[in-house]
């Protein structure tokens, strides 16, 4: 991908828009049959439109939000579809749901959804349902088997115990430390679908994973974690290339194992910190062969912005562009078998250099 955003923006004639505003879009080109096959689509997730009374909402989520959604409809040429990365609600009411599907549907091209906690743990998917769709789902596009995941799921005994109201369980479910939640799961019914559904599909055929947590186990504490991560890994183990593509953590993130490539898309919303774990218990991490590199703690919109992945060569392939912040390309090093940071990472130190901005 040689986009620029900024020269986009010049050749779409929208200079007045700054760099100031959280977005988190992803654009994403495949070349599985050559050039001529390549074709991409557009990512925006973890909105978190907040209800604060009747019309009234958290008006810097709704604008991160709009931003994106405005600057998505100036993409040329147009992405072939676009997909939503879960959390469009914070609370899950109707009114939040309504209102982020409202912003959501000036954006111009097919979008397609992945349910998030924030959007589920209220009514249990219900309104969902009844508005966007199936919770999970598959199809293809361009040679490309694409398959989406409701990985927030939990045990039945927790969201079936006698909560005081649905708004209870809603609440315990979207703490970012989680004392009263529950691991998320993709689920029995669900990897049953999964290998099912994988079984039709040629092992050299790219597949492509959305699901809302990674599913991977990188933090527990703050359940950015899939506790059957392991489960839907072994799935995508036998196909040449694989990718997940999840929101949820609000942060730059990204990992390689085996064949499967990891990304992690920006939310609009606000960023979430880096815990000091990440880089000090590497017990925390057990699988990533990366740590984490470290935010400008005192820039509040760091890891919000632009990305872009070229999935071209099925590894880690990305580079962002952060508002009011040093750029970052994170490509996967063969000599080192890692994805490396080329700005922040040398080989075979633990803790990453940190940059001061
Ligand atoms: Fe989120
Ligand atoms: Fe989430």
């Amino acid at each position: 991908m040689n986009m620029n955003r900024r020269a986009f923006l010049k050749t779409t004639g929208a200079g007045l828009i700054t760099s100031v505003f959280p977005l988190s879009l992803v654009k994403i080109a495949f070349g599985g049959q050559g050039p001529a096959q390549d074709f991409s689509f557009g990512y925006i997730s973890d909105a978190h439109i907040q209800q604060i009374q009747g019309n009234n909402f958290v008006r810097n989520w709704d604008m991160g939000l709009i931003r994106a959604v405005r600057e998505a409809n100036l993409l040329t040429p147009r992405p072939d579809f676009f997909m939503f990365g879960g959390d469009l609600a914070q609370l899950g009411k109707k009114e939040e749901l309504d209102h982020g599907l409202e912003i959501m549907s000036s954006l111009r091209g097919k979008v397609r959804y992945v349910i998030g906690e924030h959007d589920y743990y209220l009514d249990l998917g219900e309104y969902w349902q009844s508005k966007i769709g199936p919770l999970w789902y598959s199809f293809d596009h361009k040679g490309v088997h694409f398959v989406t995941l409701n990985s927030i799921l939990t045990y039945d005994s927790w969201v079936n115990k006698k909560w005081p109201s649905p708004m209870d369980r809603m609440l315990a479910m979207a703490r970012l430390d989680n004392p009263q939640g529950s691991p998320f799961m993709v689920g029995r019914e669900q990897l049953t679908w999964l290998k099912t559904d994988l079984e039709k599909v040629n092992r050299s055929t790219p597949v492509v994973v959305f699901s809302h947590s990674p599913i991977q186990k990188i933090f527990k504490p703050w359940n950015f974690w899939t506790e059957d991560a392991e489960r839907v890994q072994g799935l995508l183990k036998p196909f040449e290339k694989a990718t997940v593509i999840y929101g949820h953590v609000h942060q730059i993130e990204y990992n390689q194992i085996g064949n499967i490539t990891f990304h992690a898309v920006m939310a609009t919303a606000w960023p979430w910190p880096y815990p000091e774990s990440y880089s000090q218990k590497a017990s925390c991490m057990p699988k990533l062969t990366v740590h984490m590199n470290r935010a400008d703690p005192f820039f509040e919109r760091d890891a919000t912005g632009w990305q872009f992945i070229d999935m071209r060569k099925g590894k880690v392939s990305m580079h962002y562009q952060l508002p009011d912040n040093k750029n970052r390309s994170v490509v996967f090093n063969s000599k080192i078998g890692k994805p490396q940071d080329v700005n922040y990472q040398g080989y075979g130190s633990r803790i990453p250099p940190q940059t001061h901005y």
